[in-house]
């Protein structure tokens, strides 16, 4: 598996401490406000547990699942494979995605929660791809892990063909194995 690996774009360490950063800002930000974290499986996996492991404030914590119909990204038709068990209206809460890439499955997920009307709804995204985005994406990350240039990515959770979810860094596939 890691044969198929050009480079680690993101070590385990890098990873660690951004984490614990963006951990500590939510904290302090959502002091007294008992958020409610939404992860977006299933590439959010991995950051989603590292990082509510570091929250320091009473919080909740729920999943949901979309893709989008055709199995492609460039329909932009989502679709919720598996919707949220909390109800969130009235509540702050929290969208924790893996990557922010052309934006589809963010302004979608984004739509989707703001109407259930929640107290306050903002963003969090390990990872910007800000090349990708696509034109008339207007909801914006309001914590990003890090910004990164326009590769394909996969490990700590993001997958290719649904493999190397499992690597505990974050690397730059090697041409071949997907061409
Ligand atoms: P979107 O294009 O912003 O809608 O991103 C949709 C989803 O595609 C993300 O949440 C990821 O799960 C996946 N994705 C986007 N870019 C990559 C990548 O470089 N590697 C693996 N998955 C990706
Ligand atoms: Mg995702």
């Amino acid at each position: 598996m890691q044969k198929d690996i050009q480079r680690v774009l993101i070590s385990q360490q890098q990873l660690q401490s951004r984490i614990t950063e963006l951990a500590e800002q939510v904290s302090a930000e959502y002091a007294g406000k008992n958020p409610v974290f939404v992860g977006v499986l299933k590439g959010v996996v991995m950051f989603f547990g590292d990082f509510v492991k570091q929250v320091s404030v009473p919080c909740q914590i729920d999943f949901m699942c979309i893709s989008s119909y055709s199995g492609t990204d460039s329909t932009g038709k989502m679709q919720v494979k598996m919707d949220l068990s909390t109800d969130i209206r009235d509540r702050h809460v929290v969208i924790v995605e893996d990557i922010f890439d052309t934006g589809n499955s963010l302004s979608y997920t984004y739509d989707y929660l703001l109407a259930m009307k929640p107290a306050s709804l903002k963003i969090v995204t390990l990872l910007d791809k800000p090349e990708r985005r696509k034109p008339g994406v207007t909801v914006k990350a309001d914590y990003t892990g890090f910004v990164i240039p326009n590769e394909f990515v996969v490990g700590y959770g993001m997958d290719y063909n649904e493999y190397y979810r499992n690597l505990p860094f974050i690397g730059i596939l090697k041409p071949e194995v997907y061409m």
